[in-house]
């Protein structure tokens, strides 16, 4: 596995590959688990090198502090990615990538206002610009993305549709703890009764997807939700939507099933936890 720093030497790498193979991008923050792993893992099957990127993107963050207190771990990651047979790794400092404060600002428009646009405002935009930075930097053929993050997924489907992007799109499905917890590198922040309580997310994702296949209105159906988080000691509720993934707005009654995800996120031990199902999945 080959690692680098700087852009200069991973192109200069990757260039003798341009030609005849398909260059494969996983994008990370590092903090590295399964769940990325599982993004390596779809890459090496479909691409013929795969290159992965560790990099604590400061755009994003719309809370200092919060910048401050992502868990870096390169060594672990980099085992991990070893282990996962990852081809190349590219983990800049953060002056590699933003040699001066960015003066380009990316908006994406209405879908980056809603849920988690509402809670973390400018967080698509720091993404989208990372991300397109990313692709022009690798100039991958094929890009790698969570479910768990489906917001973003669209988010970044955008980007690649309105700024025509050469690559294609790939959203890899959610992986999980035994109890259904999406795993996340903020997992390691709770203790083991609230991993065991925080499965309640998915519990009650998937009791809302069963009830919403039946019967269309979302009403009674957050009702519920918001109940089931009523009785829980720890973990409180932040939103629970129906959204059309066109747009994330939230759906009063569900009309095209295919666009149609349930997404959530809630709080627990200072945590905030985010999961979601697509209504047909
Ligand atoms: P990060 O949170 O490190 O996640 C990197 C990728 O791993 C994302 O595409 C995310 O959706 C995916 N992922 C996280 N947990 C997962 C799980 N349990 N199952 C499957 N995939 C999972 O998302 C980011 O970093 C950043 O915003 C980034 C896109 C790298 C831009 O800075």
């Amino acid at each position: 596995m080959k690692v680098f720093n700087t852009i200069q030497d991973l192109r200069a790498y990757l260039s003798d590959f341009r030609n005849n193979s398909k260059i494969g991008l996983v994008p990370t923050m590092g903090a590295l688990h399964q769940g990325h792993i599982s993004l390596v893992n779809e890459s090496k099957k479909q691409a013929d090198i795969t290159v992965a990127t560790i990099f604590v993107n400061p755009t994003q963050f719309n809370n200092p502090e919060d910048l401050e207190k992502y868990p870096r771990t390169l060594k672990g990651d980099l085992e991990k990615l070893q282990a996962a047979n990852c081809d190349v790794v590219f983990a800049p400092e953060t002056k590699e990538v933003y040699p001066n404060k960015p003066e380009v600002s990316i908006n994406l428009g209405a879908i980056t206002k809603e849920l988690e646009g509402k809670f973390r405002p400018g967080h698509f935009d720091g993404v989208g610009l990372v991300v397109s930075k990313l692709f022009h930097i690798v100039q991958p053929d094929l890009a790698f993305f969570g479910q768990k993050d489906l917001q973003q997924f669209f988010v970044i489907k955008k980007l690649v549709d309105e700024l025509n992007f050469p690559l294609q799109l790939q959203m890899v499905p959610t992986e999980r703890e035994l109890n259904g917890l999406a795993m996340s590198s903020r997992n390691m922040r709770l203790s083991e009764t609230e991993k065991e309580e925080a499965g309640l997310l998915y519990e009650s994702l998937k009791e809302a997807q069963k009830s919403l296949l039946s019967s269309p209105s979302t009403l009674t159906v957050k009702a519920t939700i918001e109940e089931l988080f009523k009785k829980s000691e720890r973990l409180s509720l932040e939103y629970f939507e129906v959204v059309n993934t066109s747009d994330f707005k939230p759906l009063q009654v569900v009309t095209e099933k295919e666009k149609t995800a349930l997404c959530i996120a809630a709080e627990i031990g200072g945590v905030r936890l985010i999961d979601n199902l697509l209504l047909i999945s």
